[in-house]
């Protein structure tokens, strides 16, 4: 992995997630070029990360140069970006490059028709954990991928988490689940927190407690995976008429599993959403 050539247009959020996931796999950051729209953050990003980063603001040409000697492009800007920047740097990629787009929602026929005829392009969906080496990322390869490429891309973002490759029809369902899962979670510790707050506790007490049970319950969901699922778990710490399960009738009360259902489905409905306007 060290040797390859990757090249990162725009290094925001989600690029910088990536970036350090690799460079902690391995990836020397000499091998490494990224761009941002301004000079500023170009300059606070290669300060960050110790790579070379060119402002789009400072030099018009700045995408094409960072990907001309790249073998993997990662596009990390906003989705209304995406088939600009592809245009933009069509004519600078070696053709066998891969470029590989984080953008929700911007599907692998956009990318495709705006690069040149067979030029490699992978659909990613990532969410934030990976800024902590645990995230999740769904791939799904285009038309002019080889098996080689689309593992060779696992490899890479598998450096800072859990990789699944999958049809692009179901990365609108990925997402509903997994990349915007993550504030699903923040959203239950924001209310087990002040739920405890209700009944006395401190704010900073009620805060640590939430967000250390939540991720001490997401280690043993893990750690489990392979012989016991989320439903076994939460049987097996639930005893007949004790405390976890009055709770779980509280919830089921309030139907809280259609309330999840509904969230859920709304995040991938909206995914669709702005492929259509995209579309437009
Ligand atoms: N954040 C998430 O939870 C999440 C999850 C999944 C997918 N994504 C996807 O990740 C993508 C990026 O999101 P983000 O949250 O990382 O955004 P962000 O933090 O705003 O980063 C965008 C980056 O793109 C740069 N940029 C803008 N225009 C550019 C241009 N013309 N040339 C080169 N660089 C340019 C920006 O530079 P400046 O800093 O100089 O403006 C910045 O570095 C989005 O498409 C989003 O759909 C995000």
């Amino acid at each position: 992995m060290g040797e390859r050539r990757i090249a990162m247009v725009g290094l925001g959020s989600m690029n910088g997630a990536i970036l350090a996931g690799l460079l902690s796999g391995g990836v020397a950051a000499e091998n490494v070029v990224a761009t941002s729209r301004s000079a500023v953050s170009a300059q606070q990003r290669a300060d960050q990360y110790g790579i070379r980063v060119l402002a789009q603001e400072e030099d018009d040409d700045a995408n094409k140069s960072a990907v001309a000697e790249a073998d993997v492009v990662f596009l990390g800007a906003k989705p209304h970006q995406i088939v600009g920047l592809c245009q933009q740097i069509r004519d600078a990629l070696k053709p066998e490059a891969v470029v590989v787009s984080v953008a929700a929602a911007v599907t692998l026929e956009m990318m495709e028709a705006a690069l040149r005829p067979g030029q490699p392009v992978v659909r990613s969906m990532p969410n934030t954990p990976l800024s902590v080496g645990a995230g999740v990322v769904g791939l799904a390869a285009g038309a002019h991928v080889s098996q080689q490429q689309t593992e060779m891309v696992a490899e890479l973002l598998g450096t800072s988490g859990a990789v699944h490759v999958l049809e692009e029809e179901q990365i609108d369902a990925l997402t509903g689940v997994a990349g915007s899962g993550p504030a699903y979670v923040f959203y239950l510790a924001e209310h087990m927190a002040a739920a405890g707050v209700e009944m006395g506790l401190s704010p900073e007490l009620a805060g640590d407690l939430a967000a250390q049970t939540i991720a001490g319950a997401g280690k043993m969901l893990v750690a489990n995976r392979a012989t016991a699922d989320a439903a076994e778990l939460r049987a097996n710490v639930s005893s007949p008429n004790g405390t976890t399960q009055r709770a779980i009738e509280a919830f089921d009360a309030h139907r809280m599993d259609q309330a999840i259902a509904a969230g859920v489905a709304a995040s991938a409905s909206r995914a669709a959403e702005i492929t259509e306007q995209l579309r437009d």
